[in-house]
This record gives structure tokens, C-alpha cells and sequence, in this order.
């Protein structure tokens, strides 16, 4: 979708980081942005900012945990806006517990989260974009959808899930004009960390050095938004972490011993 410019772009998680720095490039190309997430007012004044750069934006708390009715949500939404023609399936939370100290329902929130939600509100946008035979799904998974981390099981797990739904999706829609991109980033600066679920069953609290010195939110931002214009299928985004990508894949034996000693 060369021209975004009036498109209707759906933004979960757009409250805080990658979604938040996607509304404001968004605004930048005049899309009429939707922003969901559950903190309605943080949604306000992300709206305030991104409408000195474009004429529409909607905001809608939701929480993706919560929905009884995904179809009544985002027909209501459609009804609102007009359509939808870009869905960018963002909002998620990672992990910061080790397998053996983290109860099984911790496991089961962030598959519910992180996976179950995409694929719910993707299940629920399809047939719209079928009917039109036109549109644009974005899932922000991560590197950890690649390959296994310490301190993620499940966080890593969902983002495998979703790497294999929906590149299994746009294996369905090869013979349509639905595009499907999945975007893969490394280490962003954002507060994902502060959020991560503990096995105590509360946040993290914490800013890691890995999310401190990784890559500005609004780069990313930038970046996804590019290959959402040019059509990308796959694209990994972030600094020299991502290239552990390319060693488990070519020197799995030095994958091993460095993945192993990661610590946060
Ligand atoms: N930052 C990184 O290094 C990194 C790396 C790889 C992948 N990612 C992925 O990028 C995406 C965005 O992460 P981020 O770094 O921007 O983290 P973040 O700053 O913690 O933002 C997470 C977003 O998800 C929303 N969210 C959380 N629970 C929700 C719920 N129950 N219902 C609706 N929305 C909910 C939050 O909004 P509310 O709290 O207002 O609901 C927030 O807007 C996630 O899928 C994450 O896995 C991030």
C-alpha cells in the first residue's frame, strides 16, 4: 500500500512505545488513525499529538482480554471510521520469569495476550477485507519468535505462535490483495520491560539494559511503517541483535552458548 494517506489504520497497543511511535509517523503519512488500547487517556493525548499531522483520528479503549465479542467490536469500529484498511495487531506484553518459577496461568495470559488477541481481532477484520478483496494485516511478533530466549518461555512461545499463524495465513491469501506483514524487532526503548509479567503475577518494574540501549521507538516506528508501504512480508528491526537470527540459523553451536547467557 504505496499511499497511505486517508487509509484507515488500526493501531493496537498504540498507548505507549512501538504503537504509540507508530501513531505519530502514521499521522505524518494522513492516515486516519484508530488507536486502541486500555489506557484511554494516554489514547487522548496521543490523538491531540498526531492530529497537527492528520485530519481523522479515533480512539477507542479496549482492552484485547476482555472482548466478548470480537465480530460486535470491530463491526461497531467500521461503523465508526468507514472501514478498515490497514490492521497493525501490535499490543502485547513480555516476560521476565524462568520457566520453573512461572505458574501455568502466566503462561496461558501471555498466549491470550500476545497470540489468541491477534488472531481473534484478524479473525474478526478478515471477512471485511475479503468482501473487498483488498487490505493490510501487521503483526508485531519479535526476534524472539525466531529463536528461544531465557526469562521469555511463553513470551517466546506466543511469538512462534504467531509467526506460524500468520505466515500460514498469507500462505491462504497468496490469490488475494490482502497483504500480510510480519515485523520482528530486536531490542526497542521502550517501557516492555517495566510492564513484563513476573511470576509473582506483577509487572517487572524495571528497565532493562537491553531495552535502554536499544533501538529509539520512533526509528522502528519509521521502519515498519516502510515496509507496510512497500508490501514487505518478513522484516527484522533493531540493532546487532538481530543478527542472532543469522547464527541460529548458520552456527547453531554458538547460538547455544550465547543465547544461554542472556540474563535479561
Ligand atoms: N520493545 C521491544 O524491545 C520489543 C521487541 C520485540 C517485540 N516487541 C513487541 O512490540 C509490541 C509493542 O511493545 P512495546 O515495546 O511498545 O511495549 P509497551 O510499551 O509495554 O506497550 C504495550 C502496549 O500493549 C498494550 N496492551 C497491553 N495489554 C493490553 C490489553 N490487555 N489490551 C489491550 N492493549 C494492551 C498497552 O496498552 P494499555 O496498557 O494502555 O492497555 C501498550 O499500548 C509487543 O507486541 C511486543 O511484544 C517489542
Amino acid at each position: 500500500m504505496k499511499n497511505l494517506k486517508d487509509k484507515v489504520v488500526w493501531i493496537t497497543g498504540a498507548s505507549s512505545g512501538i504503537g504509540e511511535a507508530l501513531a505519530y509517523a502514521l499521522a505524518k503519512q494522513g492516515a486516519h488513525l484508530v488507536l486502541t488500547a486500555r489506557n484511554s487517556e494516554k489514547l487522548q493525548q496521543i490523538k491531540d499529538t498526531c492530529l497537527k499531522n492528520t485530519k481523522h483520528v479515533t480512539v477507542q479503549a479496549m482492552d484485547l482480554l476482555n472482548i466478548q465479542d470480537m465480530n460486535a467490536a470491530v463491526l461497531a469500529l467500521i461503523a465508526k471510521t468507514g472501514g478498515i484498511d490497514v490492521l497493525i495487531n501490535n499490543a502485547g506484553r513480555s516476560q521476565r520469569s524462568l520457566a520453573k518459577d512461572t505458574p501455568l496461568a502466566n503462561d496461558r495470559s501471555i498466549m491470550e495476550l500476545n497470540f489468541f488477541s491477534p488472531v481473534a481481532l484478524t479473525k474478526a477484520v478478515l471477512p471485511y477485507m475479503l468482501n473487498n478483496n483488498a487490505g493490510h494485516i501487521v503483526v508485531v511478533s519479535s526476534i524472539s519468535g525466531k529463536f528461544g530466549f531465557p526469562w521469555r518461555t511463553a513470551y517466546s512461545a506466543s511469538k512462534h505462535a504467531v509467526q506460524g499463524f500468520f505466515e500460514s495465513l498469507r500462505a491462504e491469501l497468496y490469490d488475494t490483495n490482502i497483504k500480510v506483514t510480519i515485523v520482528s524487532p530486536g531490542r526497542i526503548k521502550t517501557d516492555i520491560s517495566l510492564h513484563a509479567l513476573t511470576e509473582s503475577g506483577q509487572a517487572y518494574n524495571k528497565m532493562d539494559d537491553g531495552q535502554s540501549n536499544g533501538m529509539p521507538a520512533d526509528k522502528c516506528a519509521i521502519k515498519i511503517v516502510k515496509a507496510i508501504k512497500n508490501d514487505k512480508k518478513d522484516v527484522l528491526i533493531g540493532n546487532a541483535e538481530v543478527l542472532m537470527v543469522y547464527i541460529r540459523k548458520f552456527f547453531p553451536a554458538i547460538y547455544y552458548k550465547l543465547v544461554s547467557k542472556i540474563k535479561n
